[in-house]
Formats: structure tokens, C-alpha cells, sequence
């Protein structure tokens, strides 16, 4: 037993705790991105608990920053929290560096998103980038794809029938109720798919109609993967 076992801080249970360290990790994942940002660039941010970490250490940045794109009306609404002036990518054109979190990745850099429901604009601005940072803690890097539900966004009145020739696929979608994703459309979380071959299942679930993005980002995988362990932040890709 390490020596520390059964000692937390006094104003939170272990739990807490342990939530205060994934907390910690997200910090040094999006502080060791901000490294990347070059003068003049068009920085594309994308959406979640450790984006939102970052978007709140960007402030200091701002004078190297040309232009900012948003991947969520809610990440928009914290940019602008921050007095950034939020365009819109057909604005820009290309975006120069993209930083995003992520559900599941693999040492590939292959990943899955749409946890926080903004996926088809995330790969949006992915596919946009010259570069694709992705800020994980360690709890996200996975062998295989497919233990995290993978959402697939959907048209709504092709929703059912998405989710049949999903059960074929012998995935168990599960619809994501009382939401709906900036574009007016509906989440499919499909649950026990292993994802072997990411490439592939990418191609085949976007060929169903009705679909409109799935959260497999292995077509245009992530650039740079940086990790936040217990050590620091290590990285893969470049
Ligand atoms: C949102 C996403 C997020 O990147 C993903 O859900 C990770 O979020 P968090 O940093 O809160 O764990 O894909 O659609």
C-alpha cells in the first residue's frame, strides 16, 4: 500500500479527490498546447471540459492570436467571455492550429468525439487545420476504440432508422434525449462496438443516410496527442 494511502485533502472526500488530480491533469494538457501558437495564427478551439481549461488561460495569448474560430456555440460564448471576437470559418479559410479534447484516443492518434455533442463542427475545423492538437488525460488513451459510446450525430427524421441499420452492426444505439446539437439534429451514443478498424467502421458508418458526422476522427486523425499523466505530459506525433 503506498505510503500516502487514505490521506486526502481535509476539504475533500477521496472521491473529490481523485476528480481534483483528472482536474490537474486536464491543466497540464491544455497549458503544454499553448506552446504551439504562433504569431499571426487563426487558432480553431473546440469544445469541453479541458478546451474550456484552455480557453480560460488564452487571455495571455491574445496579442499572437490573428483570428479565432469556435467549434460550439458554447465555446464561442466562453471565447467572448474572454473578450475574443469569434469569426466564422468562412471568414478565415484555413485555420492554422486546432486544439481539441477528446473521449478516446489511441497511440495511433485515432479518436473518438462528440461527448459534449459538438462533433460535426469539431471535425469541421479538424479537417480545416493544418495542425490538430489533441489535450487528453491518461484515463483517455485506450488500445482499442469503443469502450467510450460512440456518438454519431443524425438527422432527426432519420433517427430510427439509423439506429436499425446500426443494431445490424450489431451496435446498441441509445439516443441521446432532450438534445439537440447546434445544427438542429440528434445524437445516436452506440454502445458495445469495438472498433478494430477505425479507417474502416469511419467509412462505413458515413455512407448511411440520414448520418451526418460520426465521432470516429480517423480519417483525419489528430497531429500531435499530448497526455497528462501523473509524471507531466508526454506527447505523440508532430
Ligand atoms: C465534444 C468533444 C470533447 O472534446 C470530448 O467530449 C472531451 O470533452 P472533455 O474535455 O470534457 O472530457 O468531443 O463534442
Amino acid at each position: 500500500m503506498p505510503a500516502n494511502a487514505g490521506i486526502f485533502h481535509s476539504n475533500c472526500t477521496p472521491n473529490e479527490c481523485d476528480n481534483m488530480d483528472q482536474s490537474a491533469k486536464k491543466l497540464n494538457t491544455a497549458k503544454a498546447s499553448l506552446e504551439y501558437i504562433q504569431d499571426g495564427m487563426v487558432l480553431g478551439v473546440g469544445t469541453g471540459s479541458t478546451v474550456n481549461i484552455l480557453i480560460d488561460l488564452l487571455p495571455a495569448f491574445r496579442n499572437k492570436i490573428e483570428a479565432v474560430v469556435s467549434s460550439s456555440v458554447e465555446t464561442k460564448a466562453r471565447l467572448e467571455q474572454h473578450s475574443f471576437k469569434v469569426s466564422l470559418l468562412n471568414q478565415v479559410g484555413d485555420v492554422d492550429l486546432y486544439i481539441d479534447g477528446a473521449d478516446e484516443a489511441t497511440k495511433h492518434l485515432h479518436l473518438i468525439k462528440g461527448g459534449g455533442g459538438a462533433l460535426t463542427r469539431e471535425k469541421v475545423l479538424a479537417g480545416a487545420a493544418h495542425k490538430f492538437i489533441c489535450i487528453i488525460d491518461d484515463s483517455k488513451l485506450v488500445s482499442t476504440l469503443g469502450t467510450f459510446p460512440l456518438p454519431i450525430e443524425v438527422i432527426p427524421m432519420a433517427q430510427s432508422f439509423v439506429a436499425r441499420q446500426l443494431v445490424k452492426l450489431r451496435g446498441h444505439p441509445i439516443w441521446r434525449e432532450n438534445f439537440v446539437t447546434d445544427n438542429g439534429n440528434h445524437i445516436l451514443d452506440v454502445h458495445n462496438l469495438t472498433i478494430s478498424n477505425p479507417l474502416e467502421m469511419e467509412t462505413q458508418l458515413n455512407q448511411l443516410p440520414g448520418v451526418i458526422t460520426v465521432g470516429i476522427f480517423s480519417h483525419r486523425p489528430a497531429d500531435i496527442l499530448i497526455i497528462a499523466d501523473d509524471s507531466g505530459v508526454r506527447k505523440i506525433g508532430q
